[in-house]
């Protein structure tokens, strides 16, 4: 049975040398890399996939130059002002996470009113993670956590109480996550929400990743034995059961296994 694949996270790596290589500045890389984002939408419809979430700029990248932040949050608007109708028209959801507190007053009105306007769609939901760490969401989950349960002591958060106040609360986690530009980490993406997350590193750069290159992704994802820490022979007989149980708030160890 193919593993079912609903989600998939990028980290869209590789602008500034895609640019560098042809002797051009860095935010030449970016404006490709920006185009590529609506032919990556389109291709993820296309291969209907219900949630796609794009790591766009993260907690750590104001580190930057002040001029390439500028181009960024500018293509960033720009993006948000060109494509809101076409995503309108498309069925597509697009949801901002990270700190947005920390733009342009514009920019988070763009935000707020593409958000709003794409409200009622459901064929995809993209979600641009924008100012946006994995340690910050999981200490603001847990914050927000205990803002919502005043009388509660830690001890009494769980998994999925957690789960509940992360910004991709309403989102299932992804199955598959890419990262374009030839290295392998994570860069404070979705942390938590990768547990068990398929990870697939590749060389291209992101303004050359394509439609083709996404179906070799999804090729290498179905080819994944996903076992959420059983053995082959388990999820050979109950290949249905796995899933699912990942974020299994309940003890796995049954009492009659503790070694103490
Ligand atoms: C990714 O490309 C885009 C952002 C982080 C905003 P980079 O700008 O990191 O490109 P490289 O890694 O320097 O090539
Ligand atoms: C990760 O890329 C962030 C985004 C793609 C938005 P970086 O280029 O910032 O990652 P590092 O610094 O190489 O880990
Ligand atoms: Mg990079």
């Amino acid at each position: 049975m193919a593993n079912s694949l609903q989600h998939i996270a990028i980290i869209m790596d590789g602008n500034g040398r895609w640019a560098k290589k042809r002797l051009m500045p860095r935010t030449v890389g970016h404006v490709k890399g920006a185009a590529n984002v609506r032919q990556m939408v389109k291709a993820c419809a296309d291969e209907g996939v219900s949630y796609l979430t794009l790591f766009a700029f993260s907690s750590e990248n104001w580190r930057r130059p002040p001029e390439e932040i500028s181009a960024l949050m500018g293509l960033f608007l720009q993006y948000l002002e060109s494509e809101v109708a076409e995503m309108k028209a498309a069925g597509i959801r697009l949801r901002v996470i990270g700190d947005r507190s920390a733009f342009a007053p514009l920019l988070q009105s763009r935000i707020d009113q593409a958000e709003q306007e794409t409200a009622h769609n459901s064929r995809l939901h993209l979600t641009i993670a924008a100012n946006y760490g994995g340690q910050w969401d999981v200490l603001n989950a847990m914050r927000s956590w205990q803002a919502a349960n005043p009388g509660k002591q830690l001890q009494d958060l769980d998994a999925g109480g957690l789960a509940a106040h992360l910004s991709t609360a309403d989102l299932p986690d992804p199955e598959l996550l890419i990262r374009t530009g030839g290295e392998s980490r994570i860069s404070n993406f979705l942390l938590w929400q990768t547990a068990y997350t398929e990870l697939y590193f590749t060389d291209a750069f992101w303004p050359d990743f394509d439609a083709a290159a996404l179906k070799q992704a999804i090729h290498w994802f179905e080819q994944r034995v996903r076992r959420f820490g059983r053995t082959d022979e388990q999820v050979s007989a109950n290949p249905a059961a796995a899933p699912g149980e990942q974020l299994s708030t309940a003890p796995l160890v049954p009492p009659a296994f503790k070694i103490s």
